[in-house]
């Protein structure tokens, strides 16, 4: 449909009644249907399609933003959207947008034929509202004929009840007293005010390059299966991604993070990294910019093999020299202060000291990766105000392969005088722990897994910010679930997880 054409249909009420009195006259038989039409469904458009059929003119009033009586952030759509939608149906003649403080007054003024109501309101009068239904006639629609139609019985409400009707119980049952803790509000408010704090970001720099193949065949000579490449894609990883994720919520971000002489990659970089991030970037000699190239399966979206572009050696002591020179006034400047350290030579003893001394609120997350391999623990960092791990990095750190992991996280937050402490748990969701020793455990939110990769990252983007701001932890592990359930629908970190996604999820999830 031509704009000017959907346009053209929605009229002022003045407009309407006049031309429903010249269709009257002309022996056309009209039908309003009357609603807030914020979300177009299946049963809208039945009711709307059997509405038609039964006159000759349809002509839909909807409910303007002021008198929308459906609860906390309803609608979701402003009036002018909501009306542009529904004048985009071919079998819809005429939308009008209409002051409903006294409900269906404009059913009166138009005195269409029929007010053609929905399944939903059927639903209403054979159960529990009978008599309210009853009164809402007499005092509303007075004489005008009632049209019922068919179709899908549910209205809004329940699709916005659906969208959680997936998760497991115990989600169920925690998004119910959660939302009864907080409201959506709250927490936009609180993300929102997080855009005035100043972050700095400290971390290893990764370039992460995911090359995708299709299986050939055995290789005839060796136990080796052949692939035929297909197509890579190459994104920032490391504390580079952080700070994308970072500089989504928070308005000045700075960078500070190591890359490599051979090979800097710093163009690459410097074009992927968002317009509101100062980035500082140190070169070692002896190395190249860190890469790590991915080979995977293209249909199954499996990894096969993965090789590092790395020299993971601690840097050079004049270079670590050099570096801290730099900390001691880069740190002082900012809020809060991010260490992303996935053990590769950057994030020395003397730099962490360095970062330490000078910051006024501390987060930490060590990552153990394969090159790595276990030797990069959280054990190295003491009296962070904030760290997050995932399990198996705790467990390492610990020493604890089998024990509860309450236990462990309690344990480790002791011995290392952390302040508050979550621990991610890949699809269980999340475990924090504060200073009090208080416990949340916090379920996942996303049924729809494309990638792990980054999750945890996002995760630890999110929560640093919420934590320094003073928000309490089982809020702030809520928000970090809610980025992590976008970050598993993202591959790798392809993009940052940006704020507005995360409201949304978190629209749909409180109620
Ligand atoms: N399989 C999954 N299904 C749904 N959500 C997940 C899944 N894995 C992770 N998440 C979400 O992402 C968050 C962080 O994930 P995880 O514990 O795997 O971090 P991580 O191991 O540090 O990841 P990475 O280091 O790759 O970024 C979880 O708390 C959860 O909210
Ligand atoms: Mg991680």
């Amino acid at each position: 449909m031509k704009e000017d054409t959907k346009n053209n249909k929605i009229v002022s009420l003045d407009e309407l009644a006049s031309k429903v009195e010249t269709f009257k006259n002309n022996k056309q038989v009209v039908i309003q249907s009357h609603g807030v039409f914020d979300l177009i469904h299946p049963g809208i458009i039945q009711h709307l399609e059997s509405a038609k059929n039964q006159g000759n003119v349809l002509i839909v009033t909807i409910i303007k933003d002021k008198d929308v009586k459906k609860g906390p952030n309803r609608p979701i759509f402003p009036e002018k959207l909501r009306a542009e939608n529904i004048a985009a149906l071919t079998i819809v003649d005429f939308v009008c947008v209409v002051d409903d403080e006294k409900p269906f007054d404009s059913v009166n003024q138009i005195n269409p034929d029929f007010l053609a109501r929905g399944q939903a309101y059927k639903e209403q009068d054979r159960h529990l509202y009978k008599e309210i239904y009853e009164e809402q006639q007499e005092l509303f629609f007075g004489k005008t004929n009632i049209l019922e139609t068919p179709g899908i019985s549910f209205d809004e409400s329940e699709i916005k009840k659906n969208f959680t009707e997936n998760y497991p119980d115990d989600t169920k049952i925690f998004l119910e007293s959660f939302s009864k803790k907080y409201n959506f509000k709250k927490i936009a408010d609180s993300l929102n005010k997080l855009k005035d704090m100043n972050v700095l970001v400290i971390g290893d720099g990764i370039i992460d390059e995911y090359h995708y193949c299709e299986p050939l065949g055995k290789s005839g000579k060796t136990n080796l299966i052949v692939f035929k490449y297909q197509a890579h894609e190459t994104f920032v990883g490391g504390a580079i991604a952080i700070a994308n994720h970072v500089a989504g919520i928070c308005n000045k971000v700075e960078l500070v993070t190591l890359l490599g002489k051979k090979n800097p990659k710093d163009d690459l970089i410097k074009e992927n990294i968002k317009p509101n991030i100062i980035g500082t970037f140190f070169y070692r000699d002896d190395g190249p910019t860190i890469v790590k190239k991915r080979y995977l399966h293209q249909y199954l979206n499996q990894k096969v093999f993965e090789v590092n572009f790395i020299n993971d050696q601690p840097i050079n002591n004049s270079f670590e020299k050099e570096i801290i020179s730099s900390l001691s006034s880069i740190v002082p400047k900012y809020d809060l202060v991010l260490v992303s350290d996935f053990g590769h030579g950057f994030i020395t003893p003397n730099i962490f000291a360095a970062i330490k001394k000078h910051s006024k609120f501390l987060s930490v997350n060590t990552q153990t990766n394969g090159a790595n391999s276990g030797y990069n623990l959280i054990t190295k960092y003491n009296g962070a105000d904030f760290v997050c791990l995932d399990e198996g990095e705790v467990r390492l750190a610990a020493q604890e392969k089998y024990q509860n992991i309450e236990t462990v996280a309690k344990n480790i937050r002791e011995n290392l005088n952390i302040n508050n402490f979550i621990v991610t748990l890949g699809k269980k969701g999340s475990l924090g722990v504060t200073h009090k020793n208080t416990v949340n455990h916090t379920p996942i939110f996303s049924t729809r897994v494309l990638d792990t990769i980054g999750a945890g990252d996002a995760y630890f983007s999110y929560t640093a910010p919420c934590t320094s701001s003073g928000l309490p932890l089982d809020l702030v592990s809520f928000i970090g679930n809610a980025a992590g359930a976008i970050a598993v629908q993202i591959m790798g970190n392809k993009r940052a997880v940006e704020k507005y996604e995360v409201l949304e999820l978190i629209s749909e999830l409180i109620h």
